[in-house]
C-alpha cells in the first residue's frame, strides 16, 4: 500500500491503472475509519482492481464555529485499517495541495442541498460537492462508494454525478451500527460516555417509528410529536432536525408511505450526530 499526499503523483498512479486497464474503486473519507468504512472499503475491493481510500478532512464543508478543529485524525492507526482491508493506495492530501492559494471554484448542486442538513449548515453540501468532485477529477475511478448514513449527502452526490455527466457508479452501502444501535461515525469518540448513553435515543426513534408505522400511524405529526419527546427528555440533547421525508426529494411529508424516511440531526453537547431510516419495509 502507498500513501500518496500530491494531485501530480495520484494522476501518475491512475493513468498508469488505466493504461493497464484495471478498475479503479474509490472510497472518499475524512479518516478516522470506524467499522462502516471498512465495509465501503471491503465492497470497494470487490468492485475494482486498485483501491483508493481518501483521506482529507476538507475544510470548505464545515461552516464558521463548526467542528473543523476537533474532527478526529490518526493517519497511522487509519493505515494499519486500510492497508488490511486490502487498500492499494491512501490519497491524503494536504489542505493546500486541494485548495492552493487563488483557488477560486466551488461546484453547487441546487434543490435538495436547501433542506435539511443543508437548511442548518449554510454551505456544507457547497463544500461537499466542490471536493467530491475536486477528487473524482483526480483519482478517475469507475465506481465510488458512500454510506447511507449521510443520506443527504450521498442523494446530493447522485444528483450531481448525473447533472454533470460523470462517468462513475454510485454505491450506497448500508448504515453499520454498534452492538447498542449507535449508528457508526468518527464523530462518536468525541461523545462524553454519558452523551454516548444518550445518544442511543437516535435508533430507538427509529425504531420508534417503524413500529408506530407498521401498526398503521401513518400521520407524521404524530410520530414526530412522539418523538420529540423522548429526544427531549435527554439533558444534553438539542434537535436540529427531526423530519419524514420522501426519499427522493426529501420534500417532508405528511402521512408515512413506502417512500417515507426518518432524517435526525441531534447535538450531544457539541457533537451533531445524524441517522436515518426508512419506517416500511
Ligand atoms: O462523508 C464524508 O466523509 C465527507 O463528506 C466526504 C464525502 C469524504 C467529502 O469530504
Amino acid at each position: 500500500m502507498e500513501i500518496v499526499s500530491t494531485v501530480a503523483t495520484m494522476q501518475q498512479r491512475v493513468s498508469d491503472a488505466r493504461a493497464k486497464g484495471q478498475k479503479i474503486s474509490f472510497v472518499p473519507t475524512m479518516g478516522y475509519l470506524h467499522q462502516g468504512h471498512l465495509s465501503l472499503l471491503e465492497e470497494g475491493r470487490k468492485q475494482g482492481d486498485l483501491l483508493v481510500l481518501s483521506i482529507f478532512v476538507n475544510p470548505t464543508q464545515f461552516g464558521q464555529g463548526e467542528d473543523f478543529e476537533e474532527y478526529p485524525r490518526d493517519l497511522d492507526r487509519d493505515a494499519e485499517l486500510a492497508e488490511t482491508s486490502g487498500v492499494d493506495i491512501i490519497f491524503a492530501p494536504m489542505a493546500s495541495e486541494m485548495y492552493p492559494k487563488g483557488y477560486a471554484t466551488y461546484v453547487d448542486v441546487e434543490g435538495i442541498t436547501e433542506l435539511l442538513c443543508g437548511a442548518s449548515r449554510p454551505g456544507h453540501f457547497r463544500g461537499v460537492t466542490t471536493v467530491v468532485s475536486k477528487l473524482f477529477n483526480i483519482v478517475q475511478p469507475q465506481v465510488a462508494l458512500f454510506g447511507n448514513k449521510d443520506f443527504q449527502q450521498l442523494a446530493v452526490i447522485r444528483q450531481m454525478v448525473f447533472d454533470l455527466n460523470m462517468p462513475i457508479e454510485i454505491i450506497g452501502m448500508p448504515i453499520f451500527r454498534e452492538n447498542d444501535g449507535l449508528a457508526m461515525s468518527s464523530r462518536n469518540v468525541n461523545l462524553s460516555d454519558e452523551q454516548r448513553q444518550q445518544a442511543l435515543v437516535l435508533s430507538r426513534s427509529l425504531a420508534t417509528a417503524k413500529r408506530l408505522a407498521s401498526v398503521g400511524d401513518i400521520d407524521c405529526r404524530e410520530i414526530i410529536a412522539t418523538l420529540k419527546k423522548s429526544i427531549s427528555a435527554q439533558p444534553d440533547a438539542r434537535i436540529d432536525y427531526l423530519k419524514i421525508c420522501h426519499q427522493r426529494t426529501l420534500e417532508e411529508q405528511t402521512r408515512v408511505d413506502s417512500d417515507s424516511v426518518l432524517l435526525l440531526a441531534v447535538f450531544f453537547g457539541k457533537t451533531r450526530l445524524i441517522d436515518n431510516g426508512f419506517l416500511l419495509g
